[in-house]
């Protein structure tokens, strides 16, 4: 059942190729520039006139959320929300009925985004589901939906949920985008011809599987960690953060590596491991002075970079490179290798990495 892999999670971070491919085939036809989704073709109109998205999730969809805040505002250029929906719901949020909510729920049996969902329905707004569990309740409850056919996810700690989520927002995205013409034509093709390479590049950032072992080795007995990023890669620093945490019980906190200064910065010593994502696009140079302020207060820099990165390579202690694509679809590869780093690390913690103490797989009461 684990398919020769010792765990669940194992096999689900290497069955994202697989699993991303089966995301947008048959929605993604790049020969035609067109991007097919019943749900979102059916009520084009909802999103296109929409005032703003509200996105509703708790976890790790709620970092891929975060992650296509970024893209629709980017791309769509319309305003988007991201809330945790148990803040949603009982908050006396104002909801009208020009908003279009978006609900991601791996399981679709959240308790409390099937709440936030039931609040915006009653309110008047277009309720739009993500969900990867065919038949779940959020995908019956909502007015349309998207699946992510990431098939089953078995494993505690959310793995191919986040990137097939990701690749279905994205999806979303451009095609809203399409509609709207706030992408060149030329944009939206190289979107459409990078996204078809993911599964290919995603199985090249596998391949870094056995220097993320060694890297484990040496972080194991880390009490603490901190990731950071920024832009696009900061949901991937919060999402690093919460699978280190869930499965190896190490305190781990993400930041956009901008926040730093404003506290983190005085937990920093010589025995306080960063990991650092500095993709060559977006705010590299910045990144870069971020990783020197690290580096003079004597931290440990674990920096997951472009493949052919020359600056970050000096200064780092480690690197794990990720090849080259779009700035808004790195975080579907930069999340490769902190999957991998927090899997390698609860192993060798003896953890129980499909099943971690205290947590179940769906949250089906709030
Ligand atoms: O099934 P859902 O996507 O609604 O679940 C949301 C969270 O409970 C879930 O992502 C949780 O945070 C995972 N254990 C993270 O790995």
């Amino acid at each position: 059942e684990k398919g020769g892999y010792d765990h669940f999670m194992l096999k689900e971070i290497y069955e994202q190729p697989r699993a991303i491919l089966d995301t947008y085939r048959g929605r993604l036809l790049a020969d035609q520039k067109l991007i097919k989704m019943a749900g979102i073709d059916e009520h084009l109109d909802k999103f296109v006139n929409a005032n703003r998205i509200i996105i509703v999730a708790c976890g790790t969809s709620w970092h891929a959320g975060l992650v296509a805040e970024y893209i629709f505002e980017d791309l769509a250029r319309i305003p988007v929300e991201v809330e945790y929906a148990s803040e949603f719901r009982y908050r006396n949020p104002v909801i009208t009925d020009k908003d279009v909510l978006i609900a991601i729920s791996q399981s679709g049996e959240t308790a409390d985004t099937l709440a936030a969902i039931k609040l915006a329905k009653e309110n008047g707004a277009f309720v739009f589901g993500v969900c990867n569990v065919v038949g779940s309740s959020i995908a019956r409850e909502t007015n349309a939906g998207a699946y992510t056919h990431a098939g089953p996810e078995i494993g505690v700690a959310s793995t191919k949920a986040f990137t097939t989520q990701i690749t279905v927002l994205s999806l979303i995205a451009l095609k809203l985008a399409q509609e709207k013409g706030s992408l060149t034509d030329e944009q939206f093709t190289s979107f459409l011809t990078e996204l078809e390479y993911i599964p290919t590049k995603v199985e090249v950032a596998l391949q870094s599987n056995d220097a993320i072992e060694k890297i484990a080795e040496v972080y194991k007995d880390s009490p603490n960690c901190l990731y950071l990023g920024r832009g696009y890669n900061f949901p991937v620093a919060l999402e690093g953060a919460l699978k280190l945490k869930e499965i190896s019980y190490i305190h781990a906190e993400g930041y956009p590596a901008a926040e730093m200064k404003h506290g983190p910065i005085a937990l920093i010593d010589e025995s306080m491991p960063v990991i650092v994502i500095a993709t060559n696009k977006g705010h590299y140079e910045k990144v870069v002075s971020n990783i020197q302020e690290i580096k003079s207060r004597k931290g440990k820099i674990i920096a997951v970079v472009t493949e052919g990165d020359v600056q970050v390579k000096e200064l780092a202690d480690h690197v794990v490179e990720v090849p080259e694509t779009l700035e808004a679809l790195t975080p579907l590869l930069t999340t490769i290798p902190l999957q991998l780093l927090s899997y390698h690390i609860a192993l060798m913690r003896g953890c129980n990495v499909d099943q971690p103490r205290n947590l179940a797989k769906s949250v089906t009461v709030e």
